[in-house]
This record gives C-alpha cells, structure tokens and sequence, in this order.
C-alpha cells in the first residue's frame, strides 16, 4: 500500500479478532489510538458473524491444485470456516474475478495460488483495504504490499534435487566422457520457476563450465527453455523441435532436466516419438502426479521431486487460524504446532518487489525408484489397489 493511502486509512481502527480457529465470531473492534509506525493499515471487516475463507487455486489441469484445493477446503471447514473454492482456469482475469467475488462474499482471509504473480496486486491491495489478509500459497505474490505471508517448498532447493539427481546418475563427476542435456523449465509468470531454474543451474554450472555438461540446442536460458502455462503440450512439442534440429541418428541425449511433472510428460512423449537413440534418457520432474509415478515405475522418467501437499496445507490453515485470532505469526507457530514434519521461517529470502514476505517453507524430497517404495508407498502418500492402480490416501 502507498503512503498515501496509509494516511488515508490511519484514521481507520484496527480490527480486534478474537476468533478460535474459525469458529468463533469476531470480537468488538475497539478504537485504538495507533501511532503511524505501528499501525497495520487494515480497516474493519464488517462482522456478520461468519468467518470466511477463499481459496484461489490456478487451475484444474494439473493433478496437484485439484489435490491442494481439496485438502485446503477440508482442514478450513472442519476449523468451522466457510470456504469459498475456485480454479481460475490460468487465466488471470477469471482469478481476479474470483478474488473480488470472495471479497464481496464477505471473506476475511485469502489463500491465493497466482496464475501470475505479478498481476493481482490490485484486488489484493482492495482486499487488504478492507481487512482481508492474504496468504500466498506455494506461488509468491510480486509487487505489492498486500501480501502478509508466503507458504510453500523449498524451491531453490526443488532445483538442486533435479540437477543433483542428474550428476548422480549420468556419473558426472567420475566421468571423463562429455554428456548432452536439455532444458524444460517452468512459466515464467510463476515466480517459483526461476527459483526452480537457479537452483538446478547453480548446480551444474561447473558441469557446464567444464564441458562435461553440453547444451546442443544452446538453449540454456530461462526464457528460452521456458514453458507458458507449464502445459504438457508446449514441453513436447518444444523438445521435439530440439530433438528433430540437433539431435540426428547417431548424436546422442543424456538428460532432460525437466522443472516439474506436467513438462515431463511432454518431455517423454517427445522423446518416445522423436528421440533416435537407444539410451536410457535421464528425466527429472516435480509434484509427484500420478501419471508420472507410473513413468517412473515403468522407467520413462527417472525421478520427481515430491512435496508433500498436505503438510502445505496443514501449515497453511494453522497460519491462517493464528492470522485470524490477530496473532502475527513468526517462529513461534512452528513450535506451539509441533508438527511431525520439517518446516522453516524465512525472513530473508522471498522479496517480492515490494517487500520480503515472511515465509514457511517445508522441505523438498528426491524421488526415484530407488526410493518410492519408501517414501509414498510406505508412508500411505499413495495407495495402489490388488490391480496396481495407483490412487491418492484420502488422508
Ligand atoms: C508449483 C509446482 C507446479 C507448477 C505448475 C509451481 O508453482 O510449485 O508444484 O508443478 O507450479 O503448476
């Protein structure tokens, strides 16, 4: 927010929300006589009794957000919220539609997963002028003030576990035989990509440097590598241009460092129709979806990097819980949560333009089929039935 508009909105109380998960009612504001500096800026939900969660969720396609939505709406309810649920269907004026609706609906906290990061700084500036608080969920939200948190991956560190898992198994530092990789990333609307991009390049830079690591298409650039939408479909036919251009009979693939698992599958697809050697080619992914859990099993993607979305969501409620009982959150919430599982407070790293964004970030794993078994089969992440389909614990 502007410092014309904190003025403007000094003369405005500061909400006191005395609330109990969701369930109970908004106390009495009280008028406080806040000094500029302390002041929040955030003007008074009117109080209807009702405590109201929206959930802005990209889209529909990619098995994850489906997932995500799903368990966020769950864990809300159950905390007494009202939700209100939707897919913006990656188009950024249905999710600014979305968000203006939810505020209308009376919502008092937003969980919002950007279809662009950069382009919804207006409604959530609105939102924030009428006390709603904001969460962004996995994607950070640029260029604006009206964002409080952030919660998602370690998403530097998704990109080290691809590129590492790369090293490790094209033996790249034992290796005297130069290898070939490609590139998939990610949207370069979602601000998670670079993130995801930085971490992998940081890593095999000196692969790359040295020559050990060669780009025959040359592209190596985020842009270039990037992927609109992170849709399947582009990844493909991108890679198949790639494949068709610099890879004739007899030149040889070694790895597609794909960013996540919708970009792999086209990666896959590519390569099964237009890849002409005989090599085993090293896939990576991220998200852990389904379909690429059986290209795994049966080898035509190595590895995915699994995030454990529940947790996001368990992190995710209890923040926005403390959010509304007027509490501003920081380590503490780790500690009085106790959750069984890995979680930081970042206050450094995620500047969104305007501000850094206090964070919780939970913790990226590597998985391949060394280790599938173990982490998603054994720990009840996934079923499979006596036919071997595999399908989702509904806990
Ligand atoms: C998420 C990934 C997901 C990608 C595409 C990213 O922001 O962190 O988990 O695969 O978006 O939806």
């Amino acid at each position: 927010m502007n410092s014309m508009l904190k003025k403007l909105f000094l003369t405005f109380t500061i909400p006191a929300l005395v609330l109990t998960g969701c369930s109970s009612t908004r106390g009495d504001s009280q008028a406080a006589d806040i000094e500029p500096a302390e002041a929040d800026v955030i003007t008074e939900r009117p109080d209807d009794g009702r405590t109201v969660v929206g959930i802005s969720m990209p889209d529909r396609i990619l098995e994850r957000w489906n997932r995500d939505g799903a368990y966020l709406k769950n864990q809300f309810q159950k905390a007494g919220c009202e939700v209100i649920l939707s897919y913006a269907n990656n188009l950024i004026d249905t999710q600014t539609d979305d968000l203006k609706a939810m505020i209308e609906d009376g919502a008092d906290l937003l969980v919002v997963t950007a279809v662009d990061g950069a382009a919804i700084s207006n409604v959530l500036e609105e939102a924030h002028r009428q006390g709603v608080r904001v969460i962004a969920y996995d994607r950070l939200i640029m260029g604006t003030d009206a964002v409080d948190y952030y919660v998602s991956f370690d998403n530097y560190k998704v990109g080290v576990l691809q590129a590492e898992y790369v090293i490790a198994s094209l033996g790249l530092k034992a290796s005297e035989t130069p290898m070939n990789i490609e590139f998939v990333t990610g949207d370069p609307v979602d601000n998670n990509a670079r993130f995801f991009y930085q971490g992998a390049m940081d890593t095999l830079s000196p692969y790359l440097e040295s020559g050990k690591l060669n780009v025959p298409s040359t592209q190596r650039e985020f842009y270039e590598t990037s992927t609109a939408q992170w849709s399947t479909d582009i990844a493909q036919q991108r890679l198949q241009i790639i494949l068709n251009s610099y890879y004739p009979e007899g030149m040889r693939l070694d790895a597609v460092l794909c960013a996540n698992d919708s970009t792999a599958l086209g990666a896959t697809r590519a390569l099964e129709a237009d890849y002409l050697g005989l090599n085993k080619v090293v896939v990576t992914g991220q998200d852990a979806d389904i379909a690429n859990i059986y290209n795994i099993l049966n080898g035509s993607q190595s590895m995915t990097v699994y995030k454990h979305l529940k947790q996001e969501s368990i992190v995710t409620v209890s923040l926005g819980k403390d959010i509304l009982a007027g509490n501003t959150p920081e380590y503490d919430l780790i500690e009085k949560s106790g959750w069984d599982f890995a979680c930081s407070f970042n206050t450094t790293d995620y500047n969104n333009g305007n501000k850094v964004v206090p964070s919780y970030l939970l913790r990226p794993i590597a998985v391949s089929a060394d280790n599938i078994e173990k982490e998603l089969f054994e720990t009840g992440y996934y079923n499979r039935n006596s036919s071997g389909l595999i399908f989702a614990s509904k806990n």
